[in-house]
């Protein structure tokens, strides 16, 4: 049996990326509007992943025996100035996310919930990944940025994952 505190952070840490998935949902949408359908693509291949993160929480919950609550998730943005504007709002919630992993870490530790601790490992890894993921895509924005040609050639990419 989970401690009830623990199984009230893993429960809000999976309504947090079930707000993930919208996030990026959400982006999708913008890049839809602004034709870039690489750009898209990418990002509702991201809020997938994000619902498969809220998705393991929920499972580890069950395995536990707590008891699962879905609560309201707030609206996501709509809109941004630009790709670049999207992918680095992409990043620097990707690094906040990482900080709300690390403080799961840290009370699991301070529980001695070793389960718990060995669950989370999976996502200290993932967010490694998800924010230089997120990073290099950013830094090409960047030089992209310099001619539409780029950018371009750029959203093809995007596309590709
Ligand atoms: Fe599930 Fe990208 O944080």
């Amino acid at each position: 049996m989970i401690n009830d505190k623990m199984a009230k952070a893993l429960n809000e840490q999976m309504n947090k990326e079930f707000y993930n998935s919208r996030l990026y949902l959400s982006m999708a949408t913008f890049f839809h509007d602004i034709n870039m359908e690489g750009g898209a693509k990418w990002m509702e291949k991201q809020a997938a992943e994000e619902t498969e993160h809220a998705m393991k929480l929920y499972n580890y919950l069950k395995d536990r025996g707590a008891r699962i609550l879905l609560t309201e998730v707030p609206a996501p943005p709509t809109s941004w100035a630009s790709p670049l504007a999207a992918f680095e709002d992409a990043y620097k919630h990707e690094c906040d996310v990482s900080k709300e992993i690390d403080d799961l870490v840290e009370m699991a530790r301070t529980l001695k919930d070793n389960a718990t601790l060995n669950f989370l490992q999976w996502f200290v890894d993932e967010q490694v990944e998800e924010e230089a993921i997120t990073d290099a895509i950013v830094q090409k924005l960047k030089m992209a940025s310099k001619g539409s040609g780029a950018l371009f050639f750029m959203d093809r990419m995007l596309g590709e994952r």
